[in-house]
Formats: structure tokens, sequence, C-alpha cells
């Protein structure tokens, strides 16, 4: 039985701030920024935004596609940057996504990996209930601390798609490779909002991963590097993915892949599929019956190689146009801005506009309260 991606979107913040504009009052060359880290602006998040009001966007965008969604019995929510440790962040997606009570809720947790985590999940679950329909969000907002190295690598974005039999984008292929190895690249303590890392490190792992992946995948599916069209990486910023992509097999489609990422910054347990969604989105080409290779690195760290035939006509499923108005119409901030969005999370919920219709309204009691504005309209 095929078993897939079936529908695929995203969502980020209304708000951006041009890493230009950021070399400028670090007193960094902005080359720097641009050509040395890969990146040219970042998603900024009002007070009103979270992983929670993106996610519901980006599934919104997709859930249109599907006959019913009483057919989706399973939301598995990825991310690393959870605000509750008990309850799940899911649960909200699920209420205001109107999603059937019959349905399994769930957040997963591994740094950028979770998302690949609950992709291969589902596959399994898909495959021994072959009627289900299983929604995968993930969404992170990254924050680094001001000034440190990782500053202009902070961003965030949500994917959602749907795991289904009978894909109509993506069929995911049975051979990967994996590896797990504990390190401590980049971590977040729950007492923190910002990420710690050590950038040197990560970088260094996150290649050492790719290549015992890679060796393991095409090992095991006994494939060779010429069977592969194009490949996706996780992209905390591009000079990371051109370097992989350099150490691998040098595809020429790796700047279509980034031209999302680089607007929007790291997003972790979306970035990989952002990638996919860029390259699909953006390339002009049909990709029908291509094998597209997937490398997702979450660091602490896991990481996987795997791949996946795209199907035919794919191309009435993709979301591009919606994609691209939604990153025309967004919203330039200033320094001075930037600086007291990422100091004062709480402050005023209302003076910001929202990218989709649900918002953070509040939060009374350590409770957060969500308000879809189509009920108050
Ligand atoms: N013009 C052009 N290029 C320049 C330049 C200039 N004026 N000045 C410097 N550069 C180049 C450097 O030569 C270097 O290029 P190479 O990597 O090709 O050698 C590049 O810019 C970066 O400069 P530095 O080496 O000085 O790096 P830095 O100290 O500024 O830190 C970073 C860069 C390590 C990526 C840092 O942003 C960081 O730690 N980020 C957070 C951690 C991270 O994202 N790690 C990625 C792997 S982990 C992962 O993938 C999980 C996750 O999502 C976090």
């Amino acid at each position: 039985m095929k078993i897939g991606i079936d529908s695929i979107a995203f969502s980020t913040s209304k708000y951006f701030l041009s890493l230009d504009v950021l070399a400028q009052q670090r007193n960094v060359d902005c080359e720097k920024y641009c050509f040395g880290i890969g990146q040219k602006k970042m998603s900024i998040f009002p007070p009103n935004e979270d992983i929670v009001t993106i996610a519901i966007d980006a599934a919104q965008k997709i859930l249109s596609q599907i006959e019913n969604k009483k057919d989706i019995d399973m939301l598995i929510f990825a991310t690393e940057s959870s605000f509750d440790i008990s309850k799940s962040a899911g649960i909200y997606i699920h209420h205001f996504l109107g999603l059937k009570d019959d349905c399994r809720v769930f957040d997963v947790k591994q740094a950028c990996y979770s998302a690949t985590a609950a992709l291969q999940l589902a596959k399994a679950y898909v495959n021994s209930n072959h009627r289900s329909k299983v929604l995968i969000i993930g969404s992170d907002i990254v924050r680094y601390s001001p000034g440190t190295s990782g500053e202009p690598t902070q961003g965030g974005a949500a994917v959602a798609f749907i795991v289904s039999q009978n894909p109509r984008i993506l069929e995911i292929e049975p051979h990967f490779g994996a590896y797990t190895t504990d390190i401590m690249d980049f971590w977040r303590p729950i007492s923190m909002k910002e990420a710690l890392f050590d950038g040197k490190l990560s970088a260094h792992n996150y290649l050492k991963s790719l290549e015992i992946c890679t060796k393991r995948y095409f090992e095991k599916s006994n494939l060779a590097i010429s069977d592969v069209d194009h490949v996706c990486f996780h992209a905390p910023f591009g000079k990371m993915a051109r370097k992989a992509n350099n150490q691998l097999l040098k595809s020429k489609t790796i700047e279509e892949t980034l031209i999302y990422n680089s607007i929007i910054g790291n997003s972790c347990s979306a970035s990989l599929y952002v990638s996919f969604i860029s390259l699909m989105d953006n390339f002009k080409c049909d990709f029908s019956k291509k094998r597209i290779c997937f490398f997702s690195y979450g660091s602490g760290s896991v990481a996987e190689f795997f791949s996946g035939i795209i199907s035919e006509n794919y191309k009435k499923m993709l979301k591009a146009e919606e994609h691209q108005t939604m990153l025309s119409q967004r919203i330039e901030i200033s320094f001075s801005e930037y600086e007291s969005l990422h100091s004062n999370d709480f402050n005023d919920f209302s003076a910001y506009q929202n990218v989709g219709n649900v918002i953070l309204s509040g939060i009374v009691d350590n409770k957060r309260i969500y308000v879809s504005m189509e009920d108050n309209n």
C-alpha cells in the first residue's frame, strides 16, 4: 500500500526583521549574514501569535483538500518550543480545527527531528489502519539571546501535513538511515525561553550525522546517489544546508529548497518540510515519479535520511500562491520593535496583526486564552 504526504502547507509570522538591519546594529558585515550564514530575514512573533496560532493557520490551508475532516483520527503535534510540559499544545489545535473527539492527540519532542518521528509513526499507523488520516503539525519559534552568534538564525514557522494511503503528493519509501548520539550541541532547559547551543559542535555533528545516515540509507536500499533526483535538508540556516549538499551530491536545486527558509529563519521541526515546499513551489519542472531524499536533524541528537516518490498530479495539491501571498504581505519591523518583542513577551496582546484567524488573546491564571476572530465577526 502506498502511504505518505497527501497535502502540505506552512505558515509563519506577519512580521520580520531584515538581517541587514540586525548586522548594522550588531556591527557585523552584512555579507556575513547574507552569504556567510545564508539568511536574509527572520520571522519575529508578536505576543498574540505562538506555536498554536500559526499551527492552526497552516492546518486550515490544507483541511479543505480532504473530503471529510472526520477521517482524521490522529493529530501529532511536533515541537521543541512548548510552553506547557503537561498539556499537549495539539489539543488547542484540535479544538479550533473542529476535529472529531474520537481522535488521538499528543505532542512529540526531539528538537528539530520531531516532525520526522511523527511522519514515520503515522506511516506505520496508517499501514495498520488503512482508512485513517493523520494530521501532523511541526511548529516552532526559535529564540536565541540577543548578541549571540545564533541571533541571526532565529525564526519560526509551522508546517501541517496529512499522512494517508494513496497520497497525492509524496509516497514515503521504506528505506531509511538513522543515527542517534548523546551530545550537548543545542538544548533549552525548561526554565529558559532562549535556547543554548554550541554552534561549531552542532554544525560538525549535523554533517557527521548526514554521513552516517546516508551510508546506512544507501546500504539498506541498494540505491546509489545517481538514483536520487533532489534532496531537501533541515535548514537551520542556508549555509548549513549548502555545506550538507556539497558533502552529499551537489544537487542543483538546493537554492530552490532555501527560498522560503532564507526569509523565515530557523523553524526547527518545520524547517525540513518548508525546504520541501519551497522546492515544489519554486522549481519549475515536472516532479512526478521523481525520488526526493530528506535529511532530518534534531540536536541532542537524532538524525534520519529517508526518501519518497512524488505522486502523479501532485501539482494541483500545491499551495504555492497562498504561500507567496502570505510572505509578500509580511510587515518589516524596526530594530527597536524587535528588541521589545524579544524581551517583552506578554504585554500587549492586541497591538499586532495575526497571520491567521485564531489569536492568543491573553494568559489568565496561567491559562492561555485563544480566540477565533471568525467567532467575533
Ligand atoms: N562575508 C562573508 N562571509 C563571512 C564574513 C563576511 N564578512 N564573515 C564571516 N563569514 C563566514 C565565515 O567564513 C563562515 O563561513 P564558513 O562556515 O563557510 O566557514 C560563516 O560566515 C559563519 O561565520 P563564523 O564561523 O564566524 O560563525 P559564527 O560564530 O558567527 O556562528 C553559527 C555561526 C555557528 C552558525 C551560529 O549562527 C550558531 O551557532 N547558530 C545556532 C546553532 C545552529 O544553528 N547550528 C546548526 C546545526 S544544529 C541544527 O541544525 C539544529 C538546529 O536547528 C538548531
